[in-house]
């Protein structure tokens, strides 16, 4: 049966970063009126909702992740017009609008912090989770971004410890708090009245957590999710919130979903329960993680079997409702083409754009990172001083308080830090790849002297982007591809990932070659066919007039339709 159709489905959403996208004022940092200046741009690729990383005031700590003021622009980013002006010409160009909804935490320099920590009595010392200090020190709580790993803050002006999962500059609001929901609902409105089409909600689940505080018993960080997480309101929160707001909009949300697990799937997204409407699970950002690690790739990268194994799995969870996300990379994780492709001169091209050929003809909504269109590699930063953000340096100054390897750590950041997807958007092969005419906030990648630029791009017929472009045309084309139901072929094959696609006759066949050697698949009896007809490859086809029998080169994606 076919899932109900509607536009956030249908859609293909490209995330920009705001402060790496493109810079008009020559601070070195992106700004609005830069994405208000690339809009064609950005419509010519054929994707359809743009998600921004947050832009509202903040003092930075987290890049926006830890808001100051909900209903204020930052100022480095432009000005309340210019976000006017940037939504109305996203809309004069048929584009939607995805806000960042950063509402687990805010930061310590918004007004109902500075109030909170102001007296036990204050009317916003509820708004935040506070341990008195005569319970005693508080059961140990592991954080994201603390130097000392401690999600408990002392305040001294209280004499209270506050709670915070992330940085010590973001507190963790209380939402059993229904003042602060109450808060949250009216900011939401705010921005939807402006016109705004959805949400990416941060750390969602995270919401909800255990305010009992029990010890915990876990070694990993991993492990103490449950405790973080998920907790018991968190679905009577997302209904809420719904009922309150969301519903009331033509509009869809999207949450980050740690912790959340195929089980508990359709519990969000189902569309009886009018919670969320998608998530990003973690399962296939932890596949090739280090065991243990959060912030770590394990050596020798990730096998295709169990790849293909996450998303055959996530797909049968959303087969017959809710729907899914897909995602190879965001701001917080490294490269696309670095991490699950091979960016070396001989196999960038190919497995870019195998990458997008994969994205593209999967069920769920597709999220491109910008400068997936391009192949953006990753950066690998050599020296502490080119890092900025604020979880690779407290994680080496943790390293190296302990005495830890710092060698080794700087070697894994270059494989795992997050800023290998936040460095400027590469442009064209002017000094600083035309992101900036003054000195960027973070380092460019070299790369864009060599090929990895959109002007490089752009009028080459067999570029990445190119490429992109003809992907998210083929979609917008076939709704098998869209909403066909997914069949992977061969789960076990080493090299090749092929999958059918089929809505009622139309049928669509993808191969997929995931290696860097030339590979050979035989279709199994299983999929019968009379007539395949080739829509697209990012390369020439070696053969395939033998029925049934493909021969891909290296990094190779073709997918035909096939006909009864
Ligand atoms: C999410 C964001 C990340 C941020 C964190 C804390 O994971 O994607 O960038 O640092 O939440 O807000």
């Amino acid at each position: 049966m076919m899932q109900t159709q509607t536009w956030w489905k249908e859609g293909i959403v490209y995330q920009i970063y705001p402060r790496s996208y493109r810079d008009t004022t020559g601070n070195g940092i992106g700004d609005l009126r830069g994405i208000i200046e690339k809009l064609d741009y950005i419509a010519s690729l054929g994707v359809d909702i743009i998600w921004l990383n947050p832009i509202y005031d903040s003092p930075n700590d987290d890049n926006g992740y830890d808001i100051r003021d909900y209903r204020k622009i930052m100022a480095e980013f432009g000005t309340m017009d210019d976000f006017d002006e940037l939504l109305s010409g996203m809309k004069a160009r048929g584009l939607r609008l995805v806000m960042d909804l950063v509402v687990n935490h805010c930061s310590d320099e918004h007004e109902w912090f500075k109030e909170s920590r102001a007296s036990r009595d204050n009317p916003y010392r509820d708004y935040f989770h506070w341990w008195p200090a005569e319970k005693g020190t508080p059961p140990k709580r592991w954080s994201y971004f603390d130097l000392e790993e401690n999600a408990w803050q002392y305040d001294k002006q209280t004499d209270a410890y506050y709670l915070h999962y992330f940085a010590v500059k973001q507190p963790d609001l209380k939402w059993e708090n229904p003042k602060v929901r109450q808060e949250v609902y009216d900011m939401m409105h705010f921005w939807f009245q402006k016109g705004v089409d959805g949400f990416r909600m941060d750390v969602i689940p995270f919401i909800s957590k255990d305010i009992t505080y029990p010890e915990i018993d876990a070694k990993e960080p991993h492990e103490y999710i449950a405790y973080y997480a998920n907790g018991p309101k968190v679905h009577e929160y997302l209904n809420e919130l719904n009922n309150e707001v969301v519903s009331k909009y033509d509009a869809f949300t999207v949450g980050e979903g740690p912790g959340i697990s195929i089980d508990d799937a359709l519990d969000f997204v189902h569309e009886d329960r009018k919670e969320i409407d998608m998530f990003f699970h973690f399962d296939l950002m932890s596949l090739d993680r280090a065991p243990g690690e959060v912030f770590k790739m394990r050596d020798g990268g990730y096998s295709l079997p169990e790849f293909k194994k996450v998303f055959t799995d996530w797909d049968a969870a959303f087969a017959k409702a809710g729907w899914g996300s897909l995602f190879l990379a965001n701001h917080d994780f490294p490269r696309t083409v670095s991490r699950w492709g091979n960016d070396t001169p001989e196999h960038w091209r190919n497995s870019a754009t195998l990458l997008q050929t994969f994205l593209l003809t999967m069920r769920g909504t597709p999220y491109f990172y910008q400068g997936d269109e391009i192949g953006m590699t990753n950066v690998r930063f050599t020296d502490i001083e080119d890092y900025r953000d604020i979880n690779t340096i407290n994680r080496y100054e943790t390293v190296k308080k302990r005495g830890g390897d710092l060698e080794a750590f700087m070697d894994s950041e270059q494989h795992a830090a997050r800023e290998n997807a936040r460095t400027p958007m590469q442009w064209d092969n002017t000094e600083n790849a035309g992101f900036t005419s003054g000195t960027p906030w973070i380092n460019v990648n070299s790369d864009y002297k060599t090929g990895v630029s959109v002007k490089d791009q752009l009028n080459k017929k067999d570029s990445t982007l190119s490429y992109f472009k003809q992907m998210t045309a083929l979609r917008k084309k076939y709704p098998a591809l869209v909403y066909g139901a997914y069949k992977c072929i061969k789960a076990e094959d080493e090299q090749i990932y092929c999958y059918t696609r089929t809505l009622e006759s139309e049928r669509f066949l993808v191969l997929l070659n995931f290696s860097e050697d030339t590979a050979h698949f035989s279709l199994p009896l299983s999929v019968s066919y009379n007539r395949k007809i080739k829509v697209i490859s990012n390369d020439k086809i070696i053969d395939d007039r033998t029925f049934k029998e493909f021969t891909l080169r290296p990094w190779q994606a073709i997918v035909y339709r096939l006909e009864n």
